[in-house]
């Protein structure tokens, strides 16, 4: 026989002699029986040695089979009811690959800093295997919702010369005889033109921000996705948000049903994901603080707590739009009926997870976003390109942004953005 097995297939293999390579994710034995927690595949499954079935090497290989060895291991799929996959393995032979010394992340509790110090090793744990799982598949719903609705993958730059979401949160890089290039902020600013070659477009990539807060909610490096579409207006913009916000959530409760039992997930909170999702004016949402004691005024801007408060009003995510434009970026649209207002929406997530996605209908006119810009004290030279989608054939366009990390946490119902990226990048860390 030849080549080797998965752990996710054992299920149709019961019955037959199959051969696994993995890591020992625990392991204990006596005197004539020993088990091995098997991983592979990001599945475990359990191996039983028993002394008297196998020969001397395997037996000795077993006892050196530490916490994270590598083992190579041949025997037979048997039916165990009681096992989560349905099946353990009969050893007939286990041979060590490595054996691994000293592991440092052992079953007993360990703090958050050694954890985070020891990344690229507690990304093996069952937790974090889970949480890599729902936001593999948040990702790969990401670009099927897109494709499925016409939207062509347009990669924007990282490099850029210039601030996307204000000047505050930049990182710097020398860039030859150009001055500085700073990483980008967002895409938006290079899907605006891409939507009108391609009519509907997004990105998705990495994203930076130079955020002088160590709160749980921000990375300085975390995952955009970003939706543009020519010709969508404000209205259009909400119910593209509310759409896809149902999507997801609908792909990770149809796909990652092990992960959540494992992470213990209230997957009830996660059904209750339905349109539409609440409508509130920035004005309302004020009120709404105010009546439960807030002294927050028109023109604050909202905090963590504030966006828990609004959100824990409500069943479902909610949708608050139309802040006042001093609130907001540059380059969004204002309001017909009050130009003191942005036609801006941010999507609150319940649960404590706070704001996911924030977006807006887009400035068109020329000269209006020539003045916003001066407004901004931006400058207008390296914005001439942008300015020029106003010039050539304007039109109505919006679009809006999503944190992939906030979308995951939420889902995993994970408290901190540090265990839903592979390798977090914080204020006070980057190592690994
Ligand atoms: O609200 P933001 O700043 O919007 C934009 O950047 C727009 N240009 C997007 C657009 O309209 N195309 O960021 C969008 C989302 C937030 O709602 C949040 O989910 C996430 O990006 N985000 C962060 N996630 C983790 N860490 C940070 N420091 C984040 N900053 C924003
Ligand atoms: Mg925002």
């Amino acid at each position: 026989m030849s080549g080797w097995n998965s752990i996710p297939e054992l299920g149709a293999l019961v019955g037959e002699e199959i051969r696994l390579r993995g890591w020992v994710d625990r392991r204990r034995s006596s005197g004539r029986i020993g088990f091995i927690q098997l991983r592979e595949s990001g599945a475990t499954v359990q191996l039983v040695i028993s002394r008297k079935e196998v020969d001397e090497a395997s037996w000795e290989a077993l006892q050196s089979a530490t916490q994270e060895s590598t083992v190579a291991v041949t025997g037979t799929a048997v039916a165990d009811p009681r096992s989560p996959g349905g099946v353990e393995i009969h050893v007939s032979s286990l041979a060590l690959v490595h054996g691994a010394d000293g592991y440092p992340i052992t079953p007993k509790e360990h703090g958050a800093a050694f954890l985070m110090d020891h990344r690229h090793l507690w990304l093996r744990s069952s937790r974090q295997r889970a949480v890599l799982r729902i936001r593999s598949e948040v990702c790969q719903a990401i670009h099927d919702f897109h494709r499925e609705r016409g939207y062509y993958l347009v990669d924007s730059p990282i490099l850029t010369p210039a601030a996307c979401e204000g000047t505050s949160t930049l990182f710097e890089t020398p860039y030859f005889d150009h001055g500085n290039a700073y990483l980008s902020q967002s895409g938006q600013l290079y899907l605006e033109p891409a939507a009108a070659a391609l009519g509907k477009v997004y990105c998705f990539g990495p994203t930076f921000r130079a955020e002088k807060s160590k709160t749980r909610r921000h990375l300085m490096e975390f995952w955009m996705v970003e939706p543009e579409a020519a010709f969508l207006d404000f209205k259009g913009l909400t119910e593209l948000a509310e759409d896809f916000v149902v999507y997801l959530a609908g792909r990770v409760l149809e796909h990652c049903a092990e992960p959540l039992k494992l992470l213990e997930r209230d997957t009830s909170r996660l059904e209750a994901i339905r349109k539409p999702f609440p409508r509130l004016r920035y004005a309302e949402a004020i009120d709404l603080l105010r009546g439960q004691g807030s002294a927050i005024e028109f023109g604050d801007d909202f905090g963590a707590p504030e966006e828990t408060s609004i959100a824990e009003a409500f069943d479902r995510p909610v949708m608050v739009t139309h802040y006042p434009t001093s609130l907001k970026a540059f380059y969004m649209q204002p309001d017909p009926d009050d130009p003191t207002l942005a036609l801006a929406l941010d999507v609150i997530a319940p649960e404590g997870c706070g704001e996911i996605i924030g977006g807006s209908q887009r400035i068109h006119d020329h000269d209006l976003l020539l003045s916003r810009l001066k407004e901004h004290d931006l400058p207008i030279e390296a914005f001439q390109w942008y300015l020029d989608i106003r010039r050539y054939g304007t039109f109505e366009h919006s679009g809006f942004g999503m944190g992939v990390e906030r979308f995951v946490a939420w889902m995993a119902g994970v408290p901190h953005l540090r265990e839903t990226i592979p390798y977090p990048r914080t204020m006070d860390r980057i190592y690994p």
